[in-house]
């Protein structure tokens, strides 16, 4: 039996009129992870989403929460997951605590214990000062912070948090990682999804990428960046005489094809395709001490990280080849 398992679908199905937005969906969320479901604009991410949290009906396959058909026994599986929505649900014209002590009384909480949920969660999320402040006088960031404490005001065994830092600042980012970070030290597994590599990077263990309702690619963060290369390299040197001699040098070190980019004092190297993210850092230092050695001075160095795009393209390039 998967009792291990908090999420566990099957060939999971949902069509709208001729558009199979996801079209054969399986996933399996380990319990007490944070799980990335990652992918562009319309591959599905919110009507799996959805369907999961018994939001939407499935038209094919299956979906279990804890073992519980999200169909059969939708009852079951309400009672145990919590959904934060792709575009916040809270009402504007209440003040943060407003709008938490109210929730927190329809979902049972006497007065006072509303009140110290409230109290609590606006502390721990940052939010004391705003309180008071109606909520569409908030920030994106604090808009997002509220929406989250409101979804967790019962503590929910599985929550769902659909795109939760779009069009956020760095910052704002920060927090709510910090925030979910701090809901799955408290053992809720945490289903997640995401049109941002990075973020994926931070928060999962494991990820899904999907596109056009299917799921292109699925494993840990270091199995998904391993197969499409660990990332790039970019140099500026002081100097662009020394070009040509960084160029050998690098492409020695790196065990890669080196590049010149169209600035003359610039490089850019693939790192291996097979090293982990560690092994790509490594690679690199020991390149640019190389280049130290050889008298090449180096102005400017960066190591990225594929962009989602890179991985988009590294994965439809061989679902290409392989099909
Ligand atoms: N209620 C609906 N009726 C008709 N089509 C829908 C409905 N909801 C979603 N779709 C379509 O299903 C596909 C998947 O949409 P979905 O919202 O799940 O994507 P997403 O991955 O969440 O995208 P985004 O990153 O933009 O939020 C899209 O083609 C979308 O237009
Ligand atoms: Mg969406």
């Amino acid at each position: 039996m998967s009792t291990e398992l908090a999420i566990e679908t099957t060939g999971l199905v949902k069509v709208f009129g001729d558009n199979r937005a996801v079209d054969g969906i399986d996933l399996a969320v380990p319990t007490g992870t944070v799980y990335g479901v990652l992918g562009p604009n319309g591959a599905g991410k919110t009507t799996v989403v959805r369907m999961l949290a018994t939001l939407l009906r499935p038209d094919g396959g299956t979906a279990r929460v804890f073992g519980k058909d999200v169909v059969k026994e939708a009852d079951a599986v309400r009672s145990r997951v919590s959904l934060t929505g792709q575009y916040a649900s809270v009402d504007e014209d209440l003040t943060g605590v407003e709008n938490l002590v109210l929730l927190a009384r329809l979902l049972g909480h006497s007065k006072p214990a509303a009140r110290d949920r409230a109290a609590q969660l606006l502390e721990g999320f940052g939010l004391s000062e705003a309180a008071a402040k109606q909520v569409k006088n908030y920030s994106g960031g604090m808009r997002r912070r509220i929406d989250i404490a409101a979804s967790i005001l019962n503590t929910p065994d599985v929550l769902f948090l659909d795109e939760p830092t779009t069009g956020l600042d760095p910052r704002s980012r920060n927090q709510v990682w910090d925030i979910v970070r701090a809901v799955v030290a408290h053992g809720t597994t945490v289903l997640l999804t995401t049109q941002y590599l990075d973020e994926a990077d931070q928060l999962a263990s494991r990820i899904a990428v999907i596109d056009h309702g299917k799921v292109i690619a699925e494993g840990t963060k270091g199995e998904l960046k391993a197969s499409v290369g660990a990332g790039t390299v970019h140099l500026r040197l002081r100097d662009g005489g020394q070009r040509a001699e960084a160029q050998q040098v690098l492409a020695l070190a790196l065990n890669a094809e080196v590049q010149l980019d169209a600035d003359p004092v610039a490089l850019t190297a693939r790192v291996d395709g097979q090293s982990t993210e560690q092994g790509a850092a490594e690679q690199a230092g020991r390149a640019l001490a190389e280049l130290a050695r050889c008298g090449i001075t180096v102005d400017n160095f960066s190591l990225g990280q594929p962009s989602l795009d890179e991985v988009f393209l590294a994965l439809t390039d061989k679902k290409g080849v392989a099909a």
